[in-house]
């Protein structure tokens, strides 16, 4: 299994490239399936999730292209895909395929939309939380869907086709905003979501949807609504930038002190994030090319945060800022309110140096002068990438395991930074 391993101590100069957001590539991809006609996707990162997806759909029927040819001749680089799922040959989604990724249950809103059947594996439990899926199944119960749960499986059927319905979200779920979007953008009327999810992600969506034909109003405010169309086309969709790539090598930039340029970085996509940076006491300037980062390698000052919903400070940075935390000048807290479990980044950082402690939800981070290399272990995505972030600062070699975490939502991560000065280095095997 690959490894990278950083030698920690340099700062971070030039310029990184910033690469579409896997979380809104991922359910443009399977909003093809909601016509016969191409859906083409510019911007689409090459990253182990997304070359996933592209199996997942297969199975249902997609074919595609890149940029005309075949994945293994584009190369490793961001690109334009064409999806066209003309014939869909199945709408089961095996618990093989779906337990490999949870996004993939997300096929059950398209699939049920357009033939009026979908049998899709329960994605079961992750790292990070137990994340149900039941706001997903009541909304499409909403819309007239029939839903039993059989051997580790929800059988969905549509008998009378979908049919508008109102919506409220006891809790806002982007997934499950993504899917009534699909769904209810093929059904019969009008649909209206109550506590949608805002986040960038969704309106990308919504805006590629409405590209394709569909109706939709209110995309990124928690009230959307739908008027259902009979059929959707192709459209042409550029994927936003990736948010949390982002402010993954801001606060990379943060920790080590330097001067980077994140090009295509869009700074309305990450408010929260950047006013929480300047606190910190780093430059955030904004650019036409992007979001230039400067950091003289000063102390960082502590600041307290709590993940939220957008546009508040969002989960999959909590991790990376919690590795920035640790070298603060004074004691931080973190509060993580969208996942049960997702401080599983405490224990690696500790074999860091990091003094961390936690209760319940809230992790607090005693700043500490030096981190020392170490050996660590990937577990989750963005906790994968805190280990990354305080290795580059950490003294001697820190040697990162499983990274395979870390492919699926980084495109080219050891390239970019190394490109920038960190000795950073993937090793094979
Ligand atoms: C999306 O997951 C992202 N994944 C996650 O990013 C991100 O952390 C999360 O949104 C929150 O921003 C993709 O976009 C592919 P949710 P999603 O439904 O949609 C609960 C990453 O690292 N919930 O918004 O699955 C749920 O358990 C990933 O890139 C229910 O209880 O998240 C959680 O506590 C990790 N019932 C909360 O809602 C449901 O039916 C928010 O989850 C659905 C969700």
């Amino acid at each position: 299994m690959d490894r990278i391993k950083i030698i920690g101590g340099n700062r971070l100069n030039g310029v990184i490239s910033i690469s579409g957001a896997k979380n809104a590539a991922l359910p443009l991809m399977i909003a093809s399936l909601l016509t016969d006609d191409v859906l083409t996707l510019e911007g689409v990162p090459y990253l182990a999730d997304v070359e996933q997806l592209v199996r997942i759909l297969g199975n249902h029927g997609v074919d595609y292209s890149v940029n005309g040819r075949r994945e293994h001749q584009s190369g490793s680089y961001s690109r334009t895909m064409h999806f066209s799922a003309r014939h869909i040959v199945t709408t089961t989604a095996p618990y093989d395929l779906v337990s490999k990724m949870r996004a993939s249950f997300w096929v059950i809103g398209p699939l049920l939309a357009r033939m009026g059947k979908a049998e899709v594996s329960l994605p079961g439990g992750c790292a990070i939380g137990t994340r149900p899926v039941d706001f997903i199944l009541d909304g499409l119960r909403a819309l007239g869907t029939d839903i039993n749960i059989e051997n580790g499986y929800a059988h969905a059927r549509a008998r009378k086709g979908l049919q508008g319905t109102q919506y409220t979200f006891p809790k806002v779920t982007v997934g499950g905003t993504h899917v009534m979007l699909m769904a209810a953008s093929l059904a019969r009327g009008d649909t209206v979501l109550h506590n949608a999810a805002c986040e960038p992600e969704v309106v990308n969506l919504a805006e590629c949807l409405n590209l394709m034909g569909a109706r939709i109003a209110g995309a990124g405010t928690p009230e959307i609504r739908i008027s259902g169309v009979g059929s959707l086309s192709g459209a042409r969709v550029k994927v936003i930038s990736d948010r949390i790539e982002t402010g993954t090598y801001a606060m990379a930039v943060a920790m080590t002190g330097g001067d980077v340029l994140l090009e295509g970085a869009e700074s309305s996509l990450l408010h929260s994030v950047l006013q929480t940076l300047q606190k910190t006491g780093v430059s955030v300037v904004e650019s036409a090319d992007g979001i230039r980062i400067r950091c003289n390698g000063h102390a960082i000052e502590p600041v307290n945060i709590e993940t939220r919903p957008f546009p508040g400070f969002p989960t999959d940075l909590q991790a990376q800022f919690m590795g920035l935390m640790t070298r603060a000048n004074g004691i931080s807290r973190i509060t993580e309110t969208i996942f049960e479990n997702r401080f599983m980044h405490v224990q690696e950082l500790a074999r860091l140096g990091a003094r961390i402690s936690l209760s319940g939800q809230t992790a607090t981070i005693e700043g500490v002068e030096r981190l020392q290399g170490a050996q660590v272990m990937a577990t989750d995505l963005r906790a994968s990438v805190s280990l990354v972030i305080a290795g580059l600062v950490a003294e001697g070699e820190t040697v990162i395991s499983r990274i395979y975490h870390l492919d699926r939502g980084f495109e080219r991560l050891e390239e970019k930074l190394f490109n920038c000065g960190a000795q950073i280095e993937r090793v094979r095997g």
